[in-house]
């Protein structure tokens, strides 16, 4: 364990870099997609009991065992069990998750700096058009977009923990959470946005289904930065003075609170656009959502307030958005990056400009994933499907193995470290926690029916996806 280990300046700062991370395109565009196909207040009811019951003890199992390892994930995961082959290659699993899961979120980041660019400087109208994302994406203009994001993620991370992605996130997320405040106001003050607010709030419990279920606790695992051995190695930075508990639950909270106000922004804009909208027939998947048609409804302020007054909203929104996204690409990046200082003793500088010329390398190949190269367009076939390179990153990272990684940590802490050992880990700091029921209800959760659904998931992925065989559905 070393000694001069780089760590967050405060507690608050450590929570904002913890929101920061899952606080992202998830939150504030997938979350609410759900919810809008998926029975509104229903859909939000099943995400926030997800949150708090399941993801919420995993992310206190993540964060505790950075914090007693004070390593990278693959770090943790070998001092803590004398270097077990396969608990190393858990620790393997948790580095490499995040760095593919980097891959295919540098391109939407990059596609939101994109749009950001443009309706910036006055070319909403063009975005409202909808051949403009298709051409858009095979733009090679992208590179361009990816540099200058590229530099803005080395721009921080290069600074460190405490200057860099704590400075980050406490500029950034005040920001974010005031643009997101400001947003919602105005969504609320046009005409039938109340009907989009009763559509959220209203639950349709017709509409949950297995899949919807599934599809929620994964947006809900995914939203709060699990499996991809973040929340081990921010936990590493801080010191066992600070409540994890606690941190933990403010995280959880801040997280479920932005994306119910993305809910609140997004569903009554679209009631707002066209009070008939039937949300549930909207576009299938957030990229249309958060692409082409959100777009069409800044362009119809105008009306309203004016094509300069229109703009305005939509860049405020892409910039809202592109902050999320940087939080959590930066928190996403910096543990391969932390695996590579910790592992073979590089500087961050070094780990950085070796990590990032990989990323150039794999981002540019899901870049071109959608019509630039015919052959990482049609990458692979598999289930009845052409796969492009994305489509095959997403499936196999995000899909599958995040509920895996997430099923290995439960099963390491309770069974591996064991519960007492667990417990006192986080009760250093937050001395009433081990007392109480939610210390039992964590010990018992995260040994018996978290990993058991997690494993459920994985199961059934794999069957789904690779097989085309529906188990659970
Ligand atoms: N937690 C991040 C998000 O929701 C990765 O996008």
């Amino acid at each position: 364990m070393s000694g001069n280990r780089e760590q967050f300046g405060s507690r608050l700062g450590f929570v904002l870099a913890a929101a920061g991370s899952a606080v992202g395109i998830g939150n504030l565009v997938g979350f609410p997609v759900g919810a809008a196909k998926n029975g509104g207040g229903a859909f939000l009811l099943m995400y926030a009991i997800f949150v708090f019951a399941i993801c919420l003890p995993v992310m206190m199992a993540e964060m505790s065992v950075g914090r007693f390892a004070k390593k990278d994930p693959l770090g943790a995961y070998s001092s803590m069990t004398g270097n077990a082959k396969h608990w190393k290659l858990a620790g393997w699993l948790s580095i490499i998750t995040p760095f593919m899961i980097a891959v295919f979120y540098l391109v939407i980041t990059v596609w939101i700096f994109g749009y950001l660019v443009q309706s910036v400087m006055g070319n909403l109208d063009a975005l409202a058009n909808p051949e403009t994302f298709g051409s858009f994406i095979q733009s090679p203009v992208l590179f361009a977009y990816m540099a200058i994001v590229l530099g803005v993620i080395y721009l921080i991370l290069q600074g460190g923990v405490k200057e860099g992605i704590e400075k980050a996130a406490k500029v950034l997320m005040p920001a974010l959470f005031f643009m997101l405040v400001l947003l919602v106001i105005f969504v609320l003050t046009r005409d039938n946005a109340m009907a989009g607010v009763k559509y959220y709030l209203i639950p349709d419990f017709s509409k949950i289904n297995g899949n919807v279920i599934n599809g929620a606790l994964s947006q809900a695992f995914f939203s709060l930065s699990l499996g991809m051995g973040i929340m081990i190695t921010y936990g590493s930075y801080i010191d066992s003075r600070s409540d994890l508990p606690g941190s933990a639950k403010m995280v959880a909270l801040m997280d479920t609170a932005v994306a119910f106000a993305a809910g609140l922004m997004i569903l009554p804009a679209i009631f707002s656009f066209n009070p008939d909208t039937d949300p549930s027939q909207l576009s299938e998947s957030s990229i249309g959502m958060l692409f082409t048609f959100l777009p069409k409804i800044f362009l119809a302020l105008q009306a309203s307030i004016g094509y300069i007054g229109a703009s305005i909203v939509a860049s405020s929104f892409f910039l809202l958005i592109f902050f999320a996204a940087i939080t959590s690409i930066v928190s996403i990046f910096e543990v391969p990056v932390a695996a590579l200082m910790d592992e073979k003793n590089m500087k961050r500088k070094k780990a950085l400009v070796l990590m990032g010329v990989l990323l150039v390398v794999l981002g540019s190949m899901s870049a071109v994933s959608f019509g630039m190269s015919d052959f990482f367009s049609a990458f692979t076939h598999y289930a009845g499907a052409d796969k492009s390179f994305f489509d095959l990153v997403i499936d196999i990272f995000y899909d599958t193995i995040l509920p895996l990684n997430g099923f290995l940590i439960c099963i390491f802490v309770i069974y591996r470290w064991k519960k007492a050992n667990f417990s006192a880990a986080l009760s250093e700091g937050a001395q009433e926690y081990g007392n109480g029921w939610f210390a039992k209800y964590v010990n018992f959760s995260v040994g018996t029916f978290i990993p058991v659904i997690l494993l459920v998931i994985f199961i059934n992925t794999v069957a789904a996806k690779y097989f085309g065989v529906t188990l659970i559905g």
